[in-house]
């Protein structure tokens, strides 16, 4: 591609461009791709609405880019490589040709039992090759798809299948994850009492387990795509039309159904994936994220298949069968850039070195972190024990929201520095604010990271609720887009992600909004009177939840409530929300206006009880020390 920087002088001059002229730096980036219809107008934004089109007037399908274009030179090529979860199962090649074809049939699947450009479809799957076609064949027909992590509860399902009022579901009999064996089937069963929108129910096989197909409404994948042509015309779409939504979590409420678009996602995408993994024609990059979440969808399926790259999508767990799994199939498939989470890293590191030290990893050229700030001892067991400290780390900063990555190192290109994210990508203009909002413009401070001009792939609105996006994001800074980060830039101006600043918490990089935990719990009204959730530090997830609860009667099960408060969560979010530690309290330190002061739980669950500041203004100041002693 004519848009891969290949020094780090010519990623200065690039970045340069893209601040003096971002229009014209983007046109010159989209003109990589192939459009039906060019575009009018390259941009028009303004951060009040807030309201941002890229490419307007422009026509693609971005499946057309993702496979049609490839058919020629790379019809052979390996587009997907699918490894299971266990290692003595056969794996799954496909080629450029056979991925097209599968994609064709299961779109005129779709479009066999009604559905059409702008509906929105829910996928609830597996991580097996039928996901990454199932997406596929959504944005083929200009369906909407919204993927769900297949460990979201029946209950989370359903509230997300409502809020966009999903016409079909996608999924698979079961699942096997690690030695877990999940029932999918069962669980998209429970969800759909709940939901009246849902017309039909698309079930691949997966684990062969006698499930329940209800008829007229659920129907078997493999026996519809008899049934269909292998063709299947692209929908032509707007630039600005809607790809995806994928719900995310944030201090508040429920969470909401972030919304990119066509033409402004696929192009950062595809010039954001081959910059930063520096990914070469013949070379095998492998994502270990799910499809489910922003990374999986962003660099599992579009960033690379836009580039014709060979991308392998694992099934299982790093940990199974042994904590040499990611070595192993390293190994196998000869992986050139690898790109994993921090919490993976420190789970792998608690198991010791053996376990890597016994796999060459010679193919290794590049290696990517993703989804949390990774901590400098974690850094360097990546950098020395799997790179060989010959592979450079990219540290990828970015968000479900940005839909690309847009602070971190290009692979092999830029300086290094442990624990820092570095250098924006081209087009992206990141600020660090004070308090009040003013931008702080030198170097070696810290301050609250937003972004002052907009990138093609910025989220476009929040499902159904516009304002929902402008209080979220563009309200709190006016004319920036706020992060929600803390971040510190260093005297070279390279960034360094502190962490969340607002009711955020991110366990093992997975997203959860305090409020929408305790709702969980405060569903359980027969028990509990209130709660107040936490993040606190923890060694291997980078944070955990601890949850103080205010019983309404005396605790005297308290492991048994212990339990019901747990299940109440799993059964409302998922068993990835589950609360570390809980603790029993009678009241919650609050101010006169009744606002809970998170700032000293969180001092206490960090078991930093030195430094709680003022404790003065407190409704109760008392309940402070009960809550001290009693902490877990
Ligand atoms: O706090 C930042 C953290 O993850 C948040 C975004 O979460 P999500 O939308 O689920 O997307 C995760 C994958 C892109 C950010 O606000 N985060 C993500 N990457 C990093 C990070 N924190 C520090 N360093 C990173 N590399």
């Amino acid at each position: 591609m004519s848009y891969r920087i290949n020094s780090f002088e010519e990623y200065k001059s690039e970045y340069q461009k893209s601040i003096d002229d971002p229009a014209e730096f983007w046109a010159g980036i989209a003109e990589n791709f192939l459009w039906q219809k060019k575009w009018d107008t390259t941009l028009e934004w303004e951060f009040e609405t807030p309201k941002v089109e890229w490419f307007k007037g422009g026509k693609l399908n971005i499946t057309e880019n993702c496979l049609d274009r490839h058919l020629e030179k790379r019809g052979n090529k390996l587009a997907l490589i699918w490894e299971p979860n266990d290692p003595k199962e056969r794996f799954v090649r496909l080629t450029y040709r056979e991925l097209h074809e599968e994609v064709c049939k299961y779109a005129n699947v779709l479009k066999k039992h009604g559905a059409k450009k702008g509906d929105r479809i829910a996928l609830y799957m597996p991580m097996i090759p039928d996901l990454a076609i199932a997406v596929m064949a959504c944005a083929r027909i200009g369906a909407v798809h919204t993927v769900v992590f297949a460990g979201f509860s029946a209950s989370a399902l359903a509230d997300r299948i409502n809020d966009c009022q999903c016409k079909m579901v996608l999924t698979a009999d079961g699942l096997y994850r690690g030695t877990k064996e999940i029932p999918v089937k069962a669980v998209v069963n429970e969800a759909l009492k709940e939901c009246t929108s849902v017309e039909t129910v698309i079930v691949s096989e997966r684990t062969q387990w006698n499930v329940k197909m209800e008829e007229g409404r659920d129907f078997w994948l493999h026996q519809e795509v008899e049934t269909v042509d292998k063709n299947c015309p692209a929908e032509p779409m707007d630039a600005e039309d809607m790809l995806f939504i994928l719900y995310t979590s944030g201090s508040t409420g429920k969470p909401k159904g972030v919304v990119h678009t066509c033409g402004g996602y696929m192009v950062y995408a595809g010039y954001s994936f081959a910059n930063v993994f520096q990914y070469d024609e013949s070379d095998i990059y492998w994502c270990t994220a799910d499809i489910g979440w922003i990374t999986g969808h962003t660099y599992i399926l579009y960033g690379p298949l836009l580039n014709g790259a060979t991308t392998l999508m694992f099934e299982g767990v790093p940990t199974y069968p042994g904590p040499g799994r990611f070595w192993q199939v390293i190994d196998k498939h000869g992986v050139n850039q690898f790109y994993t989470a921090p919490t993976a890293i420190r789970a792998l590191m608690a198991c010791g070195e053996d376990h890597v030290l016994s796999y060459g990893l010679y193919s290794l050229k590049v290696l990517g972190s993703v989804g949390e700030p990774i901590n400098q001892e974690a850094w360097e067991w990546y950098h020395i024990h799997v790179g060989k400290e010959k592979s450079p780390i990219v540290d990828t900063w970015w968000q479900t929201e940005t839909g690309g990555i847009m602070i971190s190192g290009l692979g092999g290109l830029s300086p290094m520095n442990p624990t820092h994210a570095g250098y924006p990508l081209p087009g992206i203009q990141p600020v660090l604010l004070d308090q009040e909002g003013k931008e702080i413009t030198e170097n070696g401070v810290e301050g609250y990271l937003a972004i002052k001009h907009p990138w093609p792939s910025i989220l476009r609105t929040t499902y159904g609720d516009h304002e929902r996006c402008k209080n979220t994001y563009f309200n709190t800074y006016k004319g920036y887009y706020f992060t929600g980060d803390g971040a510190k830039r260093d005297e070279n101006g390279m960034y360094r992600i502190i962490g969340r600043v607002d009711d955020v918490i991110n366990v093992s990089g997975h997203r959860f909004g305090t409020a929408e935990i305790e709702n969980a719990i405060n569903s359980l009204d027969e028990i509990v009177s209130e709660s107040a959730v936490v993040g606190y530090p923890h060694d291997i997830k980078g944070q955990a939840i601890y949850a103080y609860v205010i019983t309404n009667k005396p605790v005297e099960t308290p492991d048994k409530i212990r339990a019901e408060i747990i299940e109440a969560v799993v059964g409302e979010i998922g068993k990835i929300a589950k609360p570390e530690k809980i603790q029993f309290v009678s009241g919650l330190p609050k101010t006169r206006s009744g606002k809970i002061m998170r700032r000293i739980l969180r001092k206490i669950a960090e078991g930093d009880t030195s430094s709680l500041g003022d404790t003065s203004t407190l409704l109760d100041p008392d309940v402070v020390d009960e809550i001290k002693e009693g902490a877990l």
